[in-house]
């Protein structure tokens, strides 16, 4: 088998710095709010696995039936020669990707990119197992600054699966989606999953979920802080809370202080005053419309060619080539 070491972009002292000014400037601000990248520890994505499988999450199962609908197109479409994927995780829907474009015969090269080297380490190895003929070359890097670093070549197609995109704000969005843009050539494609619009109550349950998986994943983020930053959340007195924002159309996810306390964060010298109640801002997961799908992406250049979606118009996604 072939598989790579992986090519690691964020250097341990560097993350730790930029979660440091992360941290620093996101618990000052109104409202106080904690950068959803640090939710992915290895701890984390045990626990975004598990959401993944909770009766409520819908977008995992619908999006991977998607996949399996028009995974031959897209490989018949795309002739990749390499797929590469941002924010892999798992990589466990992209098995239907891998399966067909090396069925196919055009497949040579696979890329994962992830920020956690754990789960990437787990399933850049899994997979080059399952495909003695495959390169696999994962890469550690933060999709929001070191896209340059996926490998060029001929016929690429790069997945962005989860709906992971609505993770972003809208203009952190725009700055994304530009990056693929400047990344890609003629010839490569683009497949997005979205998740979109619909009633309120199946959003926040899905993301408040009645095992309290998504609540551990969410609480996750604090232990995070108190290894990583030396800080001294009292975890056990949050609670967490998702909210449907319809003016945004986004879910937003928080953390409840249930009683005042104050935390200091040792690594930065920072100390926080939480009130009871007091909600510290942890993640947005956007819902989108197919209109303004299509419009972000052409004003990215990108030119949307295919778009699916279930029965129901859970989830889409969709296939589109640089223009
Ligand atoms: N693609 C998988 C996992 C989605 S969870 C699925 O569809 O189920 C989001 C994944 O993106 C996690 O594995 C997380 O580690 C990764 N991630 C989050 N922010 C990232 C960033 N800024 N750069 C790279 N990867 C990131
Ligand atoms: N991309 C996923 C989503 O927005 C990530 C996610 C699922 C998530 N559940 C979560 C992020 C709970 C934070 C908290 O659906």
């Amino acid at each position: 088998m072939t598989l790579l070491a992986l090519d690691h972009h964020l250097d341990p002292g560097s993350l730790a710095e930029q979660m440091a000014r992360d941290v620093a400037a996101g618990l000052v601000w109104t409202p106080r709010t904690l950068p959803p990248k640090y939710f992915y520890d290895a701890a984390g994505s045990v626990l975004f696995d598990q959401i993944t499988r909770v009766p409520e999450y819908y977008p995992t199962r619908t999006e991977k039936a998607l996949l399996e609908a028009h995974v031959a197109e897209i490989s018949e479409i795309s002739g990749a020669v390499t797929l590469m994927e941002l924010g892999s995780g798992t990589s466990e829907k992209t098995r239907l990707l891998l399966r067909t474009l090396h069925d196919a015969g055009t497949l040579k090269r696979f890329v994962p990119f992830d920020v956690d080297p754990a789960i990437l380490t787990e399933a850049s190895t899994a997979v080059a197992s399952e495909y003695p003929g495959l390169e696999v070359a994962p890469v550690v890097g933060d999709f929001e600054k070191h896209l340059m670093q996926l490998p060029r070549g001929e016929r690429r197609l790069l997945a962005f699966l989860g709906s992971t995109i609505g993770n972003l704000d809208p203009d952190q969005r725009a700055a994304f989606l530009n990056g693929v843009r400047g990344t890609l050539e003629q010839g490569d494609f683009f497949l997005l999953g979205t998740d979109l619009v619909k009633s309120p109550e199946r959003l926040v349950a899905a993301y408040d979920d009645a095992q309290g998986v998504t609540a551990a994943f969410n609480k996750n983020v604090l232990r995070v802080l108190n290894r990583d930053l030396d800080a001294d959340f009292d975890v056990d007195a949050f609670e967490h809370v998702a909210v449907w924002d319809a003016e945004n159309e986004w879910i937003e996810m928080r953390l409840r202080s249930t009683r005042a306390q104050s935390v200091r964060v040792g690594r930065i010298g920072l100390d926080v005053e939480l009130e009871q109640g007091e909600e510290i801002r942890t993640e947005i997961s956007s819902k989108f419309r197919r209109a303004a799908v299509t419009q972000e992406l052409a004003r990215a250049g990108l030119e949307i060619t295919h778009w699916w979606t279930d029965p129901a118009n859970d989830f889409a996604l969709s296939l589109s080539r640089p223009v």
